[in-house]
């Protein structure tokens, strides 16, 4: 199989440049799932963009600066605040409805560390409705689309990209292509909770990783302060958007106190590491597992009508938000860093990009600004699809040889099952939102130890989604650790009691990995 443009993975980012990329060459896009089913389709709150009267892109700016702590690229950050009121248009052109007021201008909600009202949304479900629009136009321009089929594995030729392994209904197969395009999105699974779609498991970082791509800050991972506590969806940890807070949410604790006031003069509406870390040391100093979303003094109408998918959830959850406050924690939701590219959204190994949350383009430096991401995501597949239009490759399949087989001998879903609680759980206990040396040095010995053990099993099984998975997140958790031991220091998302603060003079930088097969 062969195609012009390869695009892993169906989220915004990927269908973004397979949308734009097909005006001119063929583009195929391979998801592991239903196309549907990525981390796009569960965003709730919005996409930031500097439309109302009152803001500027400069403020736009300014927000994401700050609440990135000494670390974003300005460059990036100039183009995604700059770019964001024209992506709206766009998306509108496509077919976005987004909610307008009755004035018939566009809504705009209020999340944390945002000094404007700025969030564009369609009320709470405002990936499904991206997602949705995007399906459907790649279709009608004729992208072909792979579901279930999960890419393994790069394949290099000359350290140049030439196409990916796929498996495809138990079978290994070569794809070729002139560009490979990483669209895998996070690595919310590396952790016991988060609020990611089980697709998130850092595959895409991880076999670039090993392909010898350089991948960045990976340190910085963002914990979302307020995920459904007790039941999940999936797997997944049910979110309670920002957005809530923006119209009014309070948190509290189970006594019924507010606390954020003690922690931010921003309140409710601080940052979310600020926000993340209040309630992490709330929970601790009063030995409870949860705190309270309160949402009470919201007219039921009213909670229904701007957060129908919230609503609807909780109540099938137990609580009717109208009448109880939300059990809520915080969760594993997104990370900052991931495979350096540059500004087109090239990676350091010829014919291969990234783009999404599985890049590190510097927008969101040491913490993300809320609702940055889906932005981001759609400025530089733009710009990656632009860029790539005259710089089409010949395909190199001829001389390409199929090892001779692959192991057919079934691995033990057991010790799958296993190893990735052991590791999430590690993850989660000495790699969350509050870290110090100690516990990242036996994180490191632990996740390392079995790094080892998988590495050395793979090879021996048949590739299933949850063995590839395993060997991603573990890889991806390794990355992780490593960042975060090189970072002596306090900034945004990383906090490590040992160095309560932030230290420009050594560590305003960001922290640089060089592949695996550089080593
Ligand atoms: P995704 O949308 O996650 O897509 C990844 C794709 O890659 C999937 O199709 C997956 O199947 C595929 N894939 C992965 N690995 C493989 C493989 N090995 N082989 C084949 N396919 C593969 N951001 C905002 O800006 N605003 C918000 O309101 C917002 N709300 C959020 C709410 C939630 C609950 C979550 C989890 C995140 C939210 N975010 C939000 C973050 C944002 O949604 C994501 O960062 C963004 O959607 C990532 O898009 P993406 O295209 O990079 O990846
Ligand atoms: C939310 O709606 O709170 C999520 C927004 C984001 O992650 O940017």
């Amino acid at each position: 199989m062969e195609t012009d443009f390869l695009v892993i993975g169906s989220g915004i980012a990927g269908l973004t440049f397979a949308m734009d990329a097909s005006a001119h060459s063929r583009v195929t896009v391979i998801t592991k799932k239903d196309t549907p089913e990525t981390n796009t389709n569960y965003a709730q709150g919005g996409i930031a963009a500097a439309l109302s009267p009152t803001d500027s892109v400069e403020l736009h700016i300014k927000d994401t600066l700050e609440v990135g702590d000494g670390l974003c690229n300005s460059e990036s950050v100039n183009l995604i605040a700059t770019q964001a009121p024209s992506v709206i248009m766009e998306l509108s052109a496509l077919g976005v409805d987004f909610y307008k007021t009755p004035d018939n201008k566009i809504d705009l909600g209020r999340e944390g560390g945002h000094s404007q009202n700025r969030i564009v949304h369609t009320k709470d479900a405002t990936g499904k409705t991206i997602e949705n629009v995007l399906i459907k136009t790649v279709k009608e321009r004729g992208v072909s689309l792979f579901e279930h089929c999960l890419v393994l594995d790069l394949i290099l030729e000359d350290n140049k990209c030439i196409g990916v392994w796929v498996l495809k209904e138990g079978e290994v197969l070569p794809f070729f292509a002139s560009s490979v395009i990483i669209a895998t999105g996070g690595i919310g699974n590396i952790y016991l909770h988060t609020t990611n779609s089980p697709i998130a498991s850092g595959d895409g970082i991880s076999m670039a990783y090993r392909a010898g791509a350089v991948i960045g800050n990976m340190e910085f991972i963002q914990f979302h302060p307020t995920a459904f506590y007790g039941k999940k969806i999936d797997g997944r940890a049910f979110l309670l958007s920002e957005a809530i807070r923006g119209e009014g949410g309070i948190l509290k604790t189970q006594n019924g106190c507010k606390f954020m006031d003690k922690y931010d003069s921003r309140g409710d509406l601080a940052p979310r590491d600020i926000v993340a870390r209040a309630i992490h040391s709330e929970l601790k100093k009063r030995q409870e597992p949860y705190v309270l979303l309160d949402i009470t003094h919201l007219s039921e109408s009213k909670i229904k009508d701007r957060f129908p998918t919230i609503y609807k959830t909780c109540c099938g959850l137990g609580i009717n938000p109208a009448n109880n406050p939300i059990p809520v924690v915080p969760a594993a939701h997104y990370v900052c860093g991931g495979i350096v590219v540059d500004m087109e959204s090239r990676t350091n190994i010829p014919n291969l990009l990234a783009i999404g949350e599985s890049a590190h383009t510097g927008v969101h430096g040491a913490n993300r600004l809320a609702s940055n991401s889906l932005l981001e995501s759609i400025v530089f597949a733009h710009r990656a699809a632009r860029k790539i239009k005259n710089q089409k490759s010949k395909i190199k399949n001829s001389s390409f040889k199929i090892p001779v087989s692959f192991p057919d001998k079934e691995g033990d879903t057991d010790i799958i099952r296993d190893y990735l609680f052991k590791i999430k759980k590690i993850m989660w206990e000495k790699v969350g939102i509050i870290r110090n040396d100690k516990e990242l040095a036996e994180a490191q010995t632990e996740i390392g130890q079995y790094k080892l053990e998988i590495e050395k099993l793979y090879p021996l099984y048949r590739q299933t989604v949850e063995l590839v998975e395993l060997r991603n997140i573990v890889t991806t958790a390794s990355l992780v650790i490593e960042c975060a031991l090189r970072r002596k220091e306090s900034r945004g998302l990383h906090y490590n009691i040992n160095y309560s603060s932030r230290n420009d003079l050594e560590y305003k930088k960001d922290t640089i990995i060089a592949g695996q097969s550089y080593r």
